[in-house]
């Protein structure tokens, strides 16, 4: 079975600071960044590398596509709009794509309230197992084929201020996440655990505080309890595939499918058993 993973993508509406306004003060402060921290330029045209990222993936008929974050820059509708357009008939059905939110998907208070993330990709999160499932649609079950599932979690916070970034995953569902993983359904499984912070860095030292994934602790005792789970992650935008040790499973992140560093994403196989047998990286071109 072949999947794909790609994460941040980042599709960006451009404003101007004459917009100011309009947009409120946290989007005016991300504007900041934007153009004068160089992300603009780091990021060039990212609806263009996706939508090259998109056929690329498509050349290599995956049996199913994960993605762990960050469609947008800003969470506004247009954002969500053109990254779903990009996707095509790939986002259409929760049997193809599984996703999570990122942090920039839930960027402001109001993007939260009008439930934007969940009116453009909410049809995915549709469950195989969904009696243990919060209200918030987390954590979500796909199974692939008859040795492997994909389980999602939603690890965002409204940050109290742009630039503080960290995230958590909340009780209730980490809760939900220990039944999951106790269950005969997926104890028989391969699981890969699709996320969007990433619990340790490429190094293999977690994240910084400003930037990680808090309670770790009591995350990887819950995680480390499945004997067969393997962490599928973003928002670090660099690609690494981290071994497992003592204290954490194997954790794969395929860094951002559009920085102007090393656009693309990770192809796996997966064998019988549902186990990782490859994991190869794809790159794409960066357009300007
Ligand atoms: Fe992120």
């Amino acid at each position: 079975m072949r999947i794909v993973h790609f994460s941040d993508v980042h599709v960006r509406e451009d404003f101007s600071f004459r917009e100011a306004p309009k947009i409120g003060w946290r989007r005016t402060a991300a504007l900041t960044e934007l153009k004068f921290g160089g992300r603009a330029r780091d990021f060039g045209d990212a609806g263009g590398t996706f939508r090259t990222l998109v056929s690329a993936m498509t050349a290599l008929k995956p049996d199913h596509v994960l993605f762990s974050g960050d469609f947008t820059a800003l969470a506004t509708e247009k954002e969500f709009s053109q990254a779903r357009e990009i996707l095509g008939d790939w986002a259409d059905s929760p049997d193809r794509f599984s996703a999570v939110p990122g942090n920039h998907d839930r960027y402001t208070a109001g993007s939260i309230r009008a439930r934007r993330y969940e009116r453009h990709f909410g049809h995915l999160l549709q469950s195989d197992l969904p009696d243990l499932q919060t209200d918030s649609g987390f954590p979500f079950v796909r199974f692939l084929g008859n040795a492997a599932a994909v389980v999602g979690i939603d690890t965002t916070r409204l940050a109290p201020l742009p630039g503080l970034s960290f995230g958590e995953v909340r009780p209730a569902e980490l809760h939900c996440l220990d039944s999951l993983l106790h269950s005969d359904a997926l104890q028989r499984r391969h699981v890969m655990l699709l996320m969007h912070h990433a619990p340790f860095g490429p190094r293999g030292r977690p994240d910084t505080p400003t930037h990680g994934l808090w309670r770790l602790a009591r995350f990887l005792e819950v995680v480390r309890q499945h004997p067969r789970l393997t962490i599928h992650c973003g928002h670090i935008h660099r690609r690494y595939d981290l071994a497992a040790d003592a204290t954490h499973p194997r954790i794969l992140n395929p860094g951002s499918g559009t920085l102007h560093s090393g656009p693309g994403f990770y192809v796996m196989e997966l064998d019988d058993t549902g186990s990782l047998r490859s994991v190869e990286e794809v790159r794409v071109p960066f357009t300007v």
